[in-house]
């Protein structure tokens, strides 16, 4: 880190005192040691391993090598100044069943991973998951069986028995919905299914297992600062045909208000629940109050606007490849992918700040009793090359800046955030699209592991230790 910050320089975007600022990761994506230190199979060793379900056939049976390469880890993160650092779990490297036998092998590492965390005065911020379920659970019928909700808080106390003195901050999922409909509905994730009724019921038992989880952690400990993790994202139409009123709402009920009424309020959308019908059989007499215990935090993973076009009516086009529905809203069959924005990342994805904004500013209208938020993922894809040493990663430094630049304008609209992590800080396996998309501020070689902190990685650094984004 040779980049020194003249003191002339003015910042023009501050953010309040105490702003936690910190990078994200999540297990499956960086850890590697598939194999190592008693470690259990999980559904994306299984999912990455099954021919046709990754691009290039890449797995995460190595991935950054974050699991031999720890010291080294936290010494970049150290250097990169990074107040706080976000990190998942994996569940079966723990409870490599599931549930039963502790792996202490796998736990030792996550004691290892927060005391050197703590070493260096970095807050450790755990999920407890982040899609990868262990595959023993996932024999018994996953999140599809209400047994796994249980098993989930009773690894969710075990963790919070275990770490929670040193690393209190606990969010049990990330990304729920992701989970549910990719997973479940459209098949593009892990465990793989497309079905319907099986995504709702996994969406609702995530729900439940968090409110569970909450109370068995809060049995553990009292003084924990419990979370949980939410993708929302404004849905709106863009291109021809425009994409119907109705499915655009159908489609927030079922990313947006399911997830925030239920945490939030206690129940279920009505019109969400209508629509479902019978494929909301799972939510029993009692759940909801299960789901909605009171939280510490919300954490927000925010990346884009959810973009989408009708179908085009024009019967010669119904079967072209781009004219199919979208699979990951069920009860909702009448749209598919805007087509892709002038501005988008390499990723493909629309470059939307001042939806970012929007949809802060109206989240914490919608829900009185929003809690305090972290921004917990925010970041881009971009695929630049290392020459002569230097990454010179100039559009992720220009995205970030429009997103800060939105965040801190929501907060000036009164949103409660209380701090902002980058995903990623490494580039990483982005699960079905493998290695092939680079979210880190750090680019790390994936034949020699070698790590090589981006412009960006310098210029965040700055923004940390100036609390806002330099003028
Ligand atoms: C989020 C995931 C994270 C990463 C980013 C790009 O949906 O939580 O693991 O894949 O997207």
């Amino acid at each position: 880190m040779s980049q020194g910050h003249s003191s002339e320089r003015t910042t023009t975007v501050r953010f309040p005192e105490g702003f936690l600022w910190g990078a994200a990761t999540a297990a499956y994506q960086i850890e590697g040691g598939a194999e190592d230190g008693g470690r259990g199979r999980s559904v994306w060793d299984d999912f990455s391993h099954t021919e046709g379900k990754v691009a290039h056939g890449h797995t995460g049976d190595i991935a950054c090598d974050h699991y031999h390469r720890l010291d080294e880890d936290l010494a970049l993160m150290a250097d990169l100044g990074l107040q706080s650092y976000r990190f998942s779990i994996s569940w079966s490297r723990v409870l490599p069943g599931g549930f039963g036998e502790v792996n202490r092998e796998g736990l030792d590492f996550y004691h290892r991973l927060v005391d050197g965390l703590l070493a260096r005065g970095i807050v450790p911020n755990i999920t407890l998951f982040h899609w990868d379920l262990p595959s023993a659970l996932e024999e018994h019928g996953g999140f599809r069986s209400r047994d796994t909700v249980h098993w989930f808080a009773d690894y969710a106390a075990l963790i919070a028995r275990e770490l929670g003195d040193r690393a209190p901050m606990i969010a049990t999922f990330n990304e729920p919905w992701c989970y549910a409909y990719l997973g479940h509905a459209d098949g593009h994730h892990a465990p793989g299914l497309r079905d319907d009724k099986a995504a709702v019921t996994v969406a609702h038992h995530q729900l439940l297992a968090h409110g569970l989880a909450v109370d068995a952690m809060r049995a553990e400990r009292n003084d924990l600062s419990l979370g949980i993790v939410i993708n929302p994202s404004l849905a709106r139409s863009e291109g021809e045909p425009p994409a119907p009123a109705d499915a655009l709402r159908r489609i927030d009920g079922i990313q947006n208000r399911w997830w925030f009424d239920a945490l939030l309020t206690g129940q279920y959308p009505a019109d969400v629940m209508e629509g479902f019908g019978a494929l909301a059989d799972a939510v029993l007499p009692g759940d909801l109050e299960q789901i909605a215990r009171p939280l510490d935090w919300i954490g927000l993973n925010c990346y884009f606007d959810s973009l989408f076009s009708g179908l085009d009516p024009d019967p010669a086009q119904a079967g072209a490849p781009g004219n199919q529905p979208v699979l990951s809203f069920p009860t909702v069959r009448s749209v598919r992918p805007a087509p892709v924005r002038a501005e988008h990342t390499d990723m493909g994805w629309p470059i939307t700040p001042d939806g970012f904004r929007e949809l802060l500013v109206r989240l914490h209208h919608d829900y009185p009793d929003l809690p305090p938020v972290y921004v917990t993922e925010n970041g881009c894809a971009y695929d630049d090359p290392v020459v002569d040493g230097v990454c010179d990663d100039q559009r992720r430094i220009a995205f970030l800046t429009r997103y800060l630049t939105a965040l801190r304008a929501a907060m000036d609209d009164g949103v409660d955030v209380r701090g902002y992590y980058q995903w990623s800080l490494f580039d990483n396996f982005e699960w079905a699209f493998g290695y092939d998309q680079r979210f880190g501020l750090v680019h790390v070689d994936f034949d020699t592991l070698t790590r090589t902190p981006k412009a960006s990685a310098h210029w965040y650094r700055g923004v940390v230790a100036a609390n806002g984004l330099p003028g």
